[in-house]
């Protein structure tokens, strides 16, 4: 039943890489070996603290790789693997250059405090707050190599094991199917759609799971299989698969279609549906200000994102007005939507709109201090929203708020965009509030 995949658990102490890896052994008879129990074996007996204290962490980190060059070339199915694995590049070359699919057991801190807090064998925890520093020190590495962040919760080992062969294992074999959803794209790594759609499921209390997935585009086609066959439920999905997929599904609704990007997929009487919610997240974001209907709405570029702004501002009735850098992109979107083109230079036409949207990438780089258009652009009484999130406060809508101007945050339209996705995977009301305060909205 087994078809050969391979596995390298990793995550923090206390995470439950070795309640998984011995779920994974005893069901489906898979071989696993625990790294840190390796090492003890080649250090003659010694335990983990004890060769940190006689030997240091360099020591360690050695035996460790060493181990794990040995272990991979038995090609043994599972590597449960010690916390700071992750803390040496040439460890995690090793795990994908032999074929290992690498999975982030993502536990919160406070659970693996609960887990192993007064565990004498992990002295580890005795000093909480330098356990945390290291948690955040580790987790943006485990995060950053994951083929696959599972957020473990209430799960037991065993559902966890359940999940990860109903994904991975190409046996046809039928089992009870989890409803699993997943985030697919690359990087996956920051995602917080785990963090608000598992907020909503836990809402519903549902059994339903949400993890995230780096998936690039040869796993297209795979996507849609694992999705026609029911071992996945639901996904949404981010760069680069946005565009990819549209050739790949069975169906396109009207907004994928016309937006020429989805970020939604389920399944629908046998057929992979591709969807688009990101133009429903611009939407609800600004109706919670003011309707659209009537108004003059400036877009400000003319990439894939501004496409989803004009689809929004046409759905809801605005009249729409493209302003970008290059003119021809412009008049290109304004033509296919049904608008008027403009240049960015065009300050009193900018200013004259009624809302806002900005597209661009401009203000979304490290410390970028740049506003795409300048602040004579922007005056009291406009809605204002920046599609850009991070930072939060961009000097874009810097510039809108002292001009007295109402702003929206583009932190608003992740919310939104997933409110309608919780909508579509549960086929009804979405919780709001909890979605909200998963994001600390
Ligand atoms: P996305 O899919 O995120 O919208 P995109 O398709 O690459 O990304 O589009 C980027 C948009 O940002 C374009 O409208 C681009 O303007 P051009 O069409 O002139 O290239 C705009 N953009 C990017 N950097 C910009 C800058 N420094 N000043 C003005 N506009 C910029």
């Amino acid at each position: 039943m087994y078809d050969g995949m391979k596995i390298a658990l990793i995550g923090f102490m206390g995470a439950g890489k070795s309640s998984v890896a011995a779920a994974l052994a005893s069901r489906n008879d898979m071989r696993v070996l625990e790294c840190d129990e390796r090492i003890v074996e080649l250090c003659n007996g010694k335990s983990i603290p004890e060769i940190f204290k006689d030997e240091g962490e360099g020591f360690f980190r050695s035996k460790e790789s060493e181990v794990l060059r040995l272990i991979v070339q038995e090609n043994v199915d599972v590597i449960s693997c010690g916390g700071g694995v992750v803390t040496q590049d040439e460890n995690v070359q090793l795990l994908k250059e032999h074929g290992y699919r690498i999975v982030y057991l993502d536990a919160p801190f406070e659970l693996l405090c609960e887990r192993v807090g007064g565990d004498p064998s992990r002295p580890l925890f005795y000093d909480k707050e330098k356990a945390r520093q290291l948690y955040g020190e580790r987790e943006a590495l485990y995060r950053e190599c994951a083929d696959l962040i599972l957020p473990v919760g209430e799960q037991s080992a065993s559902s966890i094991a359940h999940i990860l062969m109903q994904l991975l294992s190409s046996s046809k074999e039928e089992e009870k199917k989890e409803s699993l959803y997943s985030v697919v794209g690359d990087p996956i790594c920051h995602s917080r759609s785990p963090l608000i759609h598992n907020a909503a499921f836990e809402a519903f209390e549902t059994t339903k799971y949400y993890f995230a997935w780096r998936l690039t585009g040869d796993d297209c086609k795979k996507l849609c299989r694992l999705l026609r066959s029911g071992a996945l439920a639901g996904a949404s999905v981010t760069m680069p698969l946005k565009e990819m997929l549209l050739e790949q599904v069975d169906e396109l609704t009207d907004s994928a279609q016309a937006i020429g990007a989805l970020n939604t997929l389920y399944l629908q009487e046998g057929k992979v549906v591709g969807d688009n919610t990101d133009w429903s997240g611009i939407v609800r974001s600004i109706e919670e200000q003011t309707p659209l209907v009537g108004k003059k709405v400036g877009v400000l570029g003319a990439g894939g994102t501004a496409r989803a702004a004009a689809y929004a501002v046409k759905e809801k009735g605005g009249a729409l007005y493209i302003f970008n850098r290059t003119q021809e992109k412009a008049q290109k979107l304004a033509e296919q939507f049904g608008g008027t083109s403009g240049a960015l230079s065009d300050e009193d036409g900018i200013r004259s709109c009624d809302i806002l949207i900005q597209t661009t990438s401009v203000g979304m780089k490290p410390n970028e201090e740049h506003s795409v258009v300048p602040a004579e652009c922007f005056r009291a009484g406009q809605v204002v929203l920046d599609l850009v999130y991070v930072p939060k406060e961009t000097r874009f809508l810097l510039f809108a708020k002292s001009a007295g101007a109402k702003v929206i945050y583009g932190d608003r339209v992740f919310l939104w965009q997933g409110v309608r996705q919780s909508e579509i995977f549960s086929g009804g009301k979405a919780p709001v509030e909890v979605m909200k305060r998963a994001l600390s909205l």
